[in-house]
């Protein structure tokens, strides 16, 4: 495949509304997902996507019902449990955006233990954004900028990358949202500057490797000025 985008960032959303059509409580939804996950993060590191940050949890989803919420937190033991060893197989190494100390406990030490395991793989990061909000982002890099008592005529747009949860990790090139939704919903505002963004109807538990080279595709043919003319 022919200039597949270097960091894809997924919206993943409509488990609600895909369980609610098999007439399944939400949370099957989102156990379906899952798997949705697993499948797409092979395909991406198969095609050579190098960075896939998928949006599974925003600083918005604990208002939802708190046995949605509770289901989601053990979700990564399923998901590592049934998944961890494909992922070695395949060289990806697990990150994480988000405030992990707000999670449960064993929630937290899943992922750690996830983290550590692929720490040394070298091939695609797969970035979980886990209780994760951009604004908060944001906010929590500006205090860090300032507790770091960097004075203001030394800040850059890079003294701002840097504090942010993304640091070290490139800008998004190709932001896909899944259910038919087209909003951001918090995600990622800085680093989706200047992303591509291809939304489809189709919802996350019926997403599949061939939909996403799809995009891929399309990705390929969009033409990304930044600001520039065409050559
Ligand atoms: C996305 O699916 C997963 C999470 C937000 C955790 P939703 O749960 O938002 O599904 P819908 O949008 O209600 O269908
Ligand atoms: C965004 O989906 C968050 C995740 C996919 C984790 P939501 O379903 O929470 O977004 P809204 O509420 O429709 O904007
Ligand atoms: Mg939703």
């Amino acid at each position: 495949m022919e200039h597949v985008p270097s960091h894809v960032a997924i919206i993943m959303d409509g488990n609600g509304r895909w369980a609610k059509k098999q007439g399944k409580p939400r949370t099957y939804g989102h156990y379906k997902g899952s798997e949705t996950i697993h499948d797409i993060a092979i395909a991406a590191s198969d095609a050579g996507v190098k960075y896939l940050t998928c949006y599974a949890f925003s600083t918005e989803n604990w208002i939802r019902p708190k046995e949605e919420v509770s289901y989601l937190m053990g979700l990564p033991a399923v998901f590592f449990e049934r998944f961890l060893k494909d992922l070695m197989e395949k060289n990806i190494r697990v990150s994480l955006i988000g405030e992990m100390g707000r999670l449960p406990r064993d929630t937290q030490k899943v992922l750690q233990s996830a983290i550590d395991k692929t720490a040394g793989n070298t091939g695609m990061r797969l970035i979980f954004a886990l209780n994760y909000g951009s604004r908060r982002e944001i906010a929590l890099a500006v205090k860090k900028i300032a507790e770091e008592g960097i004075p203001a005529e030394e800040i850059t747009e890079d003294t701002i990358a840097s504090h942010l949860m993304t640091d070290g990790i490139p800008d998004v090139d190709l932001l896909i949202r899944t259910s038919g939704e087209v909003r951001l919903s918090n995600f990622l505002l800085w680093q989706l500057a200047y992303a591509e963004m291809i939304f489809t109807d189709t919802l996350w538990p019926d997403f599949t490797k061939e939909e996403l080279y799809n995009m891929f595709e399309k990705f390929a043919n969009r033409h990304r000025r930044f600001g520039g003319v065409e050559k």
